[in-house]
């Protein structure tokens, strides 16, 4: 999934920092501010008893899936509502029912009355996030897996499953340039693409997975263990406004939209981590709280705080050290498209080894 600061691509800088400086006992990582999953999913794969926390639900969703999901979902109870699942092999059937799901009737529900052009034409704002024809079988899945839900059809694993695939799948789909603090004006070549339920994969580990949605700064007194990971956001950009979409989608709530691009009320997910007067205490806090033999932070050099001001605060705990990736960032040159321009970001990766 294309999110910001996803670490999908620094996985292996951050397995090999960490793993260099953390010591053989370790089994338990925590992901505090886990967005799409990516680290936690990797450590879960490398044989971590995982805790993955993210204050937005259509995360929860994700890790619901990725890291606390370790089963290949049966769909037994299903069983009498689509009887061909019997005939198949464990492993088949959430293909099958997800197949099930990408061609049932479309509905015209919350997602296409508010974000689609067909449900929105003429109705003060016109929005177009996603095809009409995407928008309506996105409310049609949406409905059917609550229904299946709420009347025990499937468990509460596979409830995540298939809203974990749904998640991933709707988004591909977004008619957007990256998030959804806008949409564009025409339906772009990615977005006219028929929504399918291509499954969410399934990764197999250790049962003992946790996950949480809290605020982290809540959660931390909650929790200990050996390695905690974190990557809060690192500017202003709050993520409850650039993916509003995928939380509807994933509460289906039908919450009051507001404005043309109709946001969701998000007063209760602010972070104060986005909030250049708050994120410095708001970190001190969560440092001082953590009960972890060793911390790792995830941050660059254009982030709220410096990196003299993380040391500062991380050094209170122990013996402090910092991994670099330097970054070359192409830009197209505004007067010159041919010409690129290039600029580099560090990535940095704090650390402190906790002392007793
Ligand atoms: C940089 S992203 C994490 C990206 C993630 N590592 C990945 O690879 O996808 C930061 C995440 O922190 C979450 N977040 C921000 N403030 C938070 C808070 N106070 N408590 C919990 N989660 C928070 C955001 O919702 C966002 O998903």
């Amino acid at each position: 999934m294309n999110y910001i600061g996803s670490k999908w691509s620094l996985l292996s800088f951050l397995e090999n920092s960490i793993l260099e400086i953390t010591d053989k006992d370790c089994h338990t990582f925590c992901d505090l501010f886990a967005g799409t999953g990516a680290v936690g999913k990797h450590f879960k794969e490398r044989g971590f008893e995982v805790t993955a926390n993210d204050m937005q639900y259509y995360s929860y969703v994700l890790n619901r899936h990725y890291v606390g999901n370790t089963d290949v979902p049966a769909f037994e109870n299903l069983l009498g509502f689509l009887p061909e699942i019997v005939t198949l092999n464990v492993d088949k059937r959430a293909a099958f029912v997800c197949h099930y799901l990408t061609s049932i009737p479309p509905v015209e529900g919350f997602i296409y009355k508010n974000y689609c052009l067909g449900g929105t034409k003429g109705e003060g704002a016109e929005r177009l996030y996603f095809t009409d024809e995407n928008g309506k079988q996105c409310d049609a899945i949406r409905l059917k897996i609550e229904e299946w839900y709420s009347e025990n059809l499937i468990t509460e694993n596979e409830y995540f499953f298939l809203l974990a695939t749904l998640i991933e799948n709707i988004d591909k789909l977004a008619n957007t340039a990256s998030v959804y603090g806008a949409y564009l004006k025409k339906i772009k070549k990615s977005a006219a693409a028929k929504l399918q339920m291509t499954p969410a994969i399934l990764i197999p580990g250790n049962p003992n997975q946790q996950v949480f949605c809290e605020d982290a700064n809540t959660l931390i007194s909650k929790i200990k263990g050996d390695i905690l990971y974190l990557d809060p956001p690192y500017n202003h950009r709050q993520y409850a406004a650039n993916y509003h979409l995928l939380e509807t989608i994933a509460k289906y709530d039908a919450p009051l939209l507001k404005g043309k691009t109709g946001l969701r009320n998000y007063s209760e997910q602010k972070s104060d981590y986005c909030l250049k007067s708050k994120v410095k205490e708001s970190f001190e806090t969560l440092i001082q709280d953590a009960d972890f033999k060793y911390i790792f932070l995830s941050y660059n050099n254009e982030g709220l705080m410096s990196l003299e001001e993380v040391k500062e605060i991380m050094s209170q705990r122990g013996e402090y050290g910092l991994f670099t990736k330097e970054y070359s960032r192409f830009k197209a040159d505004k007067t010159e498209n041919r010409q690129h321009k290039a600029n580099s970001t560090f990535e940095y990766l704090h650390y402190v080894k906790i002392k007793d």
